[in-house]
C-alpha cells in the first residue's frame, strides 16, 4: 500500500547533523537561571560507618551554598521498595546519603552545592570523614565456595534451564570429555558521556529533569516514588544520550542527589559525575564459569553442563542469563545448568551490553573450540554437526534461525577453508597468525510500546517516550512512519526521550527496534484508516468508491493503485480537519501466543584473525567477519554501526578491559581511561559485517528482531580461539594480556 522504500534502506541518522554541529544537547548542557552545581564526595573505605563527617572547611569556601550529608538531608521515602526502579534486581536498592552505613568503597557520602562548579569542586575536596571500619570482602575467588542460588528471581531474567537426560552418566560414558573453568573480570561501562542530571526548579513544586538515562519514564517513576511527588510534577527528558550500554537502565545516584538538592534548596541544580566516579556504581560482574562437554569420538555432543558463579552486592541480587545459551545453540540430550551468586562489599552489578550473553558465549564457545581440537574436527564443522533445529531448553521451534547461513557466508568471506588446522602452524614474519571462530546468540525481545502520530501541514510527528542511546531510534522511527504514510523523510519528525510522551520501556536488550518499530507501524496504520475515511468524504473525492486494498499512500497523496492520477493530497485532508491536524495514538505488544510457542533469537557467526608478536606476546586483531541473522534489517547503515560497536565491545572483553580491585581497600585502582583499557581506533581493524537474509513472519509484522548486543556475543571467544590457534596455548581468563600469552609462547624457535 506504499510506494516509498524507506524501510531496509541505508539511511544516515536523521539526528546526525544535530550531533556533529553540537546542536544536540546532553543532560549536563541544559541551563537554568541561577543554576547551582553539585559535586559528589566519595567515601574511602569499603565497609563500616561514618563516625564523623567534617564539612566546616567546605562550608567556609566562598560561594558554597550547602553541603548535604546523611545528617542534614531532606526526608525521602522510608520503604526500600520505594527505591526499586523498573530494572532493579531483588533486594534493597542503594540509597545515597541515607545513613552513616558504608556499603562499598567510593560510595557517595556528601554533595557539595555551590554557585559555581569550581567552588563546589574545591569544597568537595576538603570534606573528610572519620570512619569505623568493618571487615570487607571484594574477592570473588576467595568466597566462590560460599556462592548460592539467588533467593529470589529477577523479573525478566530467565533462571537456569531445567536439566534434561542424565548429564553425569553421559559425561562419564563419553569417549571424549573434559571440564574447564573460564574467568571474566569486572568491567565498567564507561560511555563517553559521564552520568549527569540537570534539575530545573520550576517554582510551582514541579521539576524538570534532564537526566542521562536509557528510560525517562523509569527515572520519572523513581524520582516520584523516592521523593513522594506526583508524576505530573516530575518531567524527565533525555533527548540525546552519549552512550550508556546498560549503565543508564537504572536511575543512578547523581539524579537522586541532584533532585534532593533542588528540593532542599528550591533551586535548579546540576550534578555531573567524574570519570573516576563512573566506577562507583553498576558494572559487569566477575564470573567464574565451568563448562563440561562430553562427545563421541567424532565430536557429536552427548553431555553438556554449564555453570556460573558471579558476584553481587550485599544489598541486591543482580542476575543475568549466562548459562542457558548452550541449550539454545547445540543439540544435546543430556544437559545441566547452574548459576550461583556470592555477595561482595561492592555496588550491585548492572546489565552491560549483552548482559550474560557476552559472558556465557565466551565460556561455551571456548569450550566448543577445545572440543574441536580434542576430537580433531574443524571448529566450524563441529558447530554444524551439533546444530540445533529446536530450542531444547524450552522445547520450542525457533521463530526463524538462519545461523547455518551465517556460518556459510561468514566462512566464505573470511576464507576459513584456507586455514591450516594445527595450532602454531601459520605465521607472518615475526608474528604468529591465528584464525578462530565462534557462534553468537541473543534473545529477540519485544516490549509493549505506545506511540502517537500527528499529521498537520508541517508534516508528520511520531512520538514515544523511548530513548535513543546512539542506536538510531530517531532514524528508524522516521523511516517506518515515512514509508507507511508515503512521505519523504524530511516531512517526518521523530520525538522521544521525554516522559510526557506515550509510554515506552527502557531502551535495552536490543528490543527497541522491534518494540518501537512495531508500535510505529500499528499506529501509522490506524492513522491511515482515519485519513482514508476523511479523504473519501472530501468534496468530489475520486476515492469514494475504492476499497482500502485498492489505495496506495505515495508522494504525500492517497491514490488509486490502478490510476495514480485519481488521488487526494494528505495536506488537503489535513487542511479541512479540526485544528488542522489528524492524530492517532495506540500501542503494540508482542504476540502472546507466538511468543509462547516459539523461541526467538538472533544469531551470528564470528570469524577472527589475530597476529601475535612472537617475542612480546602482543595480540592484534587483524581481521574480523561477523555474519548476523537478525530478521529484517530496518537500516543497514545504523545496524552495521551497531554490530561494529558490539564487536569492539567483544574485542575489548577479550583483550583489554579489567577493573582491578586492590582487595586490601576494596577499591578500584585503575578507575580512569588511561589504565582501564578499551580498544582505540588503532586496535580495531576493518570489521566486515554481513546481514544474512532472514525472513521472520512470526516475530512481528515487520519481521524485526533487533541488533546491537548480538555483535558482542561470540566475539570474545572467536578472538580467544584465534589466540589458541596461533600459539597452541589456551587462555581461559580474560582479558588475554601479553603476560598470559607469553606464558604459553613456544620459546624454542
Ligand atoms: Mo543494554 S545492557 O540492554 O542497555
Amino acid at each position: 500500500m506504499t510506494a516509498t522504500n524507506h524501510i531496509g534502506k541505508a539511511t544516515p541518522r536523521v539526528d546526525g547533523r544535530a550531533k556533529v554541529t553540537g546542536e544536540a544537547k546532553y543532560a549536563a548542557e541544559f541551563q537554568a537561571p541561577g543554576l547551582l552545581y553539585g559535586v559528589v564526595v566519595s567515601g574511602t573505605i569499603a565497609r563500616g560507618r561514618i563516625a564523623k563527617i567534617h564539612t566546616e572547611l567546605a562550608r567556609a569556601v566562598p560561594n558554597v551554598v550547602e553541603v548535604i550529608t546523611h545528617e542534614n538531608r531532606a526526608k525521602t521515602a522510608w520503604l526500600s521498595r520505594s527505591y526499586a526502579d523498573d530494572a532493579a534486581p531483588p533486594g534493597s536498592p542503594f540509597r545515597a546519603l541515607y545513613d552513616e552505613e558504608i556499603h562499598y568503597n567510593s560510595q557517595p557520602i556528601a554533595l557539595v552545592v555551590a554557585e559555581n562548579f569550581e567552588a563546589a569542586r574545591y569544597a568537595a575536596s576538603v570534606v573528610t570523614a572519620d570512619y569505623e571500619t568493618a571487615e570487607h570482602q571484594t574477592d570473588l575467588k576467595t568466597v566462590r565456595h560460599e556462592a548460592k542460588e539467588p533467593s529470589k528471581r529477577r523479573d525478566g531474567i530467565e533462571p537456569p534451564a531445567s536439566p534434561r537426560g542424565d548429564f553425569t552418566k553421559a559425561f562419564a560414558d563419553a569417549a571424549v570429555n573434559f571440564e574447564n573453568e573460564y574467568i571474566t573480570p569486572i568491567a565498567h561501562h564507561n560511555p563517553l558521556e559521564m552520568h549527569a542530571s540537570t534539575v530545573i526548579w520550576e517554582g510551582d513544586g514541579a521539576i524538570t529533569v534532564y537526566d542521562k538515562t536509557q528510560g525517562v519514564q523509569n527515572s520519572q517513576g523513581y524520582i516520584a516514588s523516592v521523593f513522594g511527588l506526583s508524576t505530573d510534577k516530575v518531567r524527565v527528558l533525555s533527548p540525546f544520550v552519549g552512550g550508556a550500554f546498560g549503565s543508564g537502565l537504572r536511575p543512578q545516584y547523581q539524579v537522586f542527589l541532584a533532585v534532593l538538592a533542588a528540593i532542599m534548596l528550591e533551586r535548579s541544580v546540576r550534578v555531573v559525575l567524574t570519570r573516576q566516579q563512573m566506577f562507583s556504581f553498576g558494572y559487569r560482574p566477575e564470573t567464574i564459569q565451568s563448562v563440561a562437554l562430553g562427545s563421541n569420538k567424532d565430536g557429536l555432543l552427548e553431555a553438556l553442563r554449564h555453570r556460573a558463579i558471579a558476584n553481587t552486592s550485599r544489598f541486591e541480587e543482580y542476575q543475568e542469563n549466562i548459562v542457558n545459551w548452550s541449550g539454545a545453540l547445540y543439540r544435546c540430550a543430556n544437559a545441566a545448568y547452574g548459576y550461583e551468586l556470592a555477595p561482595l562489599d561492592l555496588y550491585t552489578p548492572a546489565d552491560m551490553r549483552a548482559p550474560g550473553g557476552g559472558l556465557g558465549t565466551f565460556a561455551l564457545e571456548s569450550a566448543m573450540d577445545e572440543l574441536a581440537y580434542a576430537t580433531g574436527v574443524d571448529p566450524l564443522a563441529l558447530r554444524l554437526l551439533n546444530y540445533s533445529e529446536r530450542d531444547q531448553n524450552h522445547n520450542k521451534d525457533y521463530s526463524s534461525k538462519k545461523l547455518r547461513q551465517c556460518y556459510q557466508q561468514g566462512a566464505e568471506r573470511f576464507g576459513w577453508d584456507k586455514r591450516s588446522p594445527a595450532p602454531g602452524s601459520m605465521r607472518d614474519g615475526h608474528e604468529l597468525v591465528g584464525w578462530g571462530m565462534a557462534t553468537g546468540i541473543w534473545e529477540a525481545y519485544q516490549m509493549k510500546t505506545s506511540v502517537k502520530v500527528s499529521l498537520s501541514s508541517a508534516g508528520l510527528t511520531v512520538s514515544t517516550a523511548s530513548a535513543d542511546i546512539g542506536t538510531g531510534t530517531y532514524t528508524i522511527m522516521t523511516q517506518i512512519a515515512a514509508e507507511l504514510l508515503g512521505l519523504p523523510l524530511r516531512l517526518v519528525t521523530a520525538k522521544l526521550g521525554d516522559s510526557s510522551l506515550p509510554a515506552s520501556p527502557i531502551e535495552g536488550g536490543s528490543w527497541t527496534a522491534a518494540s518501537v518499530g512495531s508500535a510505529v507501524q500499528t499506529v501509522c496504520l490506524g492513522l491511515r484508516e482515519e485519513l482514508v475515511k476523511q479523504a473519501k468524504k472530501m468534496p468530489g473525492s475520486p476515492l469514494t468508491k475504492a476499497g482500502n486494498e485498492e489505495l496506495i499512500f505515495a508522494d504525500g497523496r492517497i491514490a488509486l493503485k490502478s490510476d495514480a492520477s485519481r488521488s487526494v493530497s494528505l495536506m488537503d485532508v489535513v487542511a479541512q480537519a479540526k485544528d488542522g491536524k489528524i492524530e492517532h495514538e495506540g500501542s503494540e505488544s508482542p504476540g502472546l501466543i507466538d511468543s509462547y510457542r516459539y523461541a526467538r533469537f538472533t544469531h551470528s557467526a564470528v570469524f577472527a584473525e589475530v597476529k601475535i608478536d612472537d617475542e612480546l606476546g602482543i595480540v592484534r586483531v587483524t581481521r574480523l567477519v561477523n555474519a548476523v541473522a537478525a530478521g529484517r534489517i530496518l537500516n543497514p547503515l545504523t545496524a552495521r554501526s551497531q554490530i561494529i560497536g558490539g564487536v569492539a565491545w567483544g574485542m575489548s572483553m577479550a583483550l583489554h578491559e579489567e577493573a582491578l580491585l586492590d582487595h586490601r581497600y576494596g577499591r578500584y585502582v585503575n578507575h580512569n581511561l588511561a589504565e582501564h583499557h578499551v580498544p582505540v581506533n588503532a586496535d580495531v581493524p576493518e570489521i566486515d559485517v554481513i546481514f544474512v537474509d532472514e525472513k521472520d513472519d512470526i516475530i512481528n509484522d515487520l519481521g524485526i528482531k533487533g541488533v546491537g548486543e548480538i555483535g558482542v556475543t561470540g566475539t570474545a571467544a572467536a578472538i580467544a580461539n584465534a589466540v589458541f590457534h596461533a600459539t597452541g596455548h589456551r587462555v581461559r581468563d580474560l582479558p588475554i594480556t601479553p603476560d598470559k600469552v607469553l606464558a604459553g609462547l613456544p620459546w624454542e624457535r
